[in-house]
């Protein structure tokens, strides 16, 4: 006869083995989606290239979403939740105001993946598949992007506020934030490198090219004309000689003394990133290797899984 205790010992085993929960034994997965969206990959790709066609800076912009979802709370779509009169969202938050843009891309991708496969996929999972392939059409190296994340039925404008690296930031500020999310300063160096893509606004280096002194003189004014020192805070001005290509002539610019911003130059001034910013201005494979490994790791901080958080119907609105 079987004793109480061993059913007991048994009916727990059984329990921990197969799960009580999906969401203690979920995890992301490549293949997650392809058995109930099988064309998921497809119409994501689509629709970024009908975008980047119309204009190449919004590969850059979607990537810069995807990274400001990440680093608040998680790659959990959190950031494309609009502000209502009881809601208050990522999207007003210091670093993200008049600033972050794509959101209408997003709307449009999502649309097409309901049309293809109703109340299946996340939001976030969308957003880390067009940034993916936003950096493809820009000519960067491709990834695989593991999935089953689920979308977050909150927000965080204070998070937003202190997790996300200001441009004004120091080195060791830089790599703080970074490790905060369980990346390394490696990581932080070569994911800077999405800085080879897109623009930024004269508000944002302004007091480098005018204050600083680790900068190149010929930069420096060739910035200032279209930054003047007290108007024009909304001008924008490209990261490198290449904006919309993705390559590794950010890090030349800042061995060059070019860097855009404080922060980015940062990483080229005689401290503990100068040998891999080196190593990546005369490197372009080993940039695009670790750039893509990099990503890998950024999307994976704290998804939601399992039963966790919901499957969003509208990006923009928690169901
Ligand atoms: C290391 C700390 C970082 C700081 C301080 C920083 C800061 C900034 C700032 C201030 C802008 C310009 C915003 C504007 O003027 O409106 C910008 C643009 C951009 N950032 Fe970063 N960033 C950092 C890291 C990253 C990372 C890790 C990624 C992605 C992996 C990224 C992707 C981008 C892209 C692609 C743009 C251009 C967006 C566009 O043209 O619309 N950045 N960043």
């Amino acid at each position: 006869m079987v004793s109480a205790p061993s059913l007991f010992v048994t009916a727990t085993l059984l329990v921990f083995i197969f799960g009580c929960c999906s969401t203690v034994n979920a995890q992301l997965s490549p293949t997650f989606y392809s058995k109930t969206c099988p064309t998921l990959l497809s119409v994501v790709r689509t629709t970024m290239n009908q975008a980047v066609t119309k204009e190449p800076r919004m590969g850059a912009s979607i990537l810069r979403l995807f990274f400001h979802d990440c680093f608040v709370n998680g790659c959990d779509a959190s950031i494309l939740l609009d502000d209502t009169a009881s809601f208050t969202g990522e999207k007003n938050a210091g670093p993200n105001q008049n600033s972050v843009r794509g959101f209408e891309v997003i709307d449009t991708i999502k649309t097409s993946v309901e049309a293809a496969c109703n109340a299946t996929v996340s939001c976030a999972d969308i957003l880390a598949l067009a940034a993916r392939d936003g950096v493809v059409l820009l000519g960067g190296t491709s990834w695989t992007v593991p999935l089953g994340r689920r979308d977050a039925r909150t927000a965080s404008q204070s998070a937003a506020n202190s997790n996300l690296p200001s441009p004004f930031a120091d080195l060791a500020a830089l790599i703080s934030s970074f490790t905060a999310k369980g990346l390394t300063a490696k990581d932080m160096t070569v994911l800077s490198g999405a800085h080879t893509i897109g623009q930024a606004q004269c508000s944002s280096f302004r007091t480098r090219i005018y204050n600083e002194t680790n900068i190149d003189p010929g930069f420096a004014t060739t910035r200032k004309a279209s930054c003047p020192a007290s108007s024009g805070n909304t001008n924008l001005a490209p990261f490198d000689t290449t904006p919309n290509g993705f390559d590794n002539d950010y890090y030349k610019a800042l061995v060059g003394r070019r860097g855009l911003l404080h922060s980015d130059q940062q990483l080229f001034n005689n401290g503990s990133q100068d040998a891999l910013v080196r190593t990546y201005s005369t490197n372009v494979a080993a940039f695009n290797r670790d750039f893509a490994a990099a990503m890998v790791k950024m999307s994976r901080i704290s998804p939601l899984l399992g039963t966790n958080g919901e499957i969003r119907k509208n990006c923009r609105l928690v169901n």
